[in-house]
């Protein structure tokens, strides 16, 4: 009764190809042990740009999760430049993409907001030129 479900996927930066496929397989995973609706979608959300910021912005990571009666955490760690000022990353339309990424029609500077937006705590940890870790918490009691 008091068993984790937990899981990790590989991200790898500038792997625009695979780009998605690790919260679309931790989507499917909550979808088929049922988790309500509401609570797939905010953890697609977070799951989702949190993989194409490591895609985007940093060398390689590790999306985990763990699921238990209470919570569903989401861990994404990166090797990568880190971020010199989180307050700053967390504002809406910030965004240090490059151009190129930007015509692909990435980077609008929404990702960090929405993340906060749709989780229950967050928490932002960096370390510049060596790497990120964002540690994110769905509360699944009363939500
Ligand atoms: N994993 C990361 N590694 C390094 N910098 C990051 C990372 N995630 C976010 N950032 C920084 O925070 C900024 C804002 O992130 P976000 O809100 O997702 O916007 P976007 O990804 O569209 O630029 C990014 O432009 C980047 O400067
Ligand atoms: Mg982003």
């Amino acid at each position: 009764m008091n068993r984790t479900i937990e899981g990790s996927f590989q991200l790898i930066g500038g792997d625009f190809t695979n780009a998605g496929e690790s919260s679309m397989q931790l989507k499917q995973k909550l979808t088929e042990i049922e988790l309500g609706k509401d609570i797939i979608k905010k953890a697609a959300v977070v799951a989702f740009e949190a993989e194409m910021n490591v895609i985007i912005h940093a060398a390689a990571g590790w999306l985990r999760y763990y699921i238990t009666k209470q919570e569903l955490r989401i861990v994404i760690e990166d090797m990568g430049p880190g971020i010199a000022d989180i307050e700053l990353a967390m504002k809406e339309g910030y965004s240090t993409a490059p151009e190129w990424v930007k015509n692909m029609g990435w980077g609008a500077g929404m990702g960090m907001a929405n993340m906060k937006r749709n989780c229950d705590e967050m928490k932002v940890d960096s370390v510049v030129g060596e790497g990120t870790t964002i540690d994110i918490i769905i509360n699944l009691n009363n939500s």
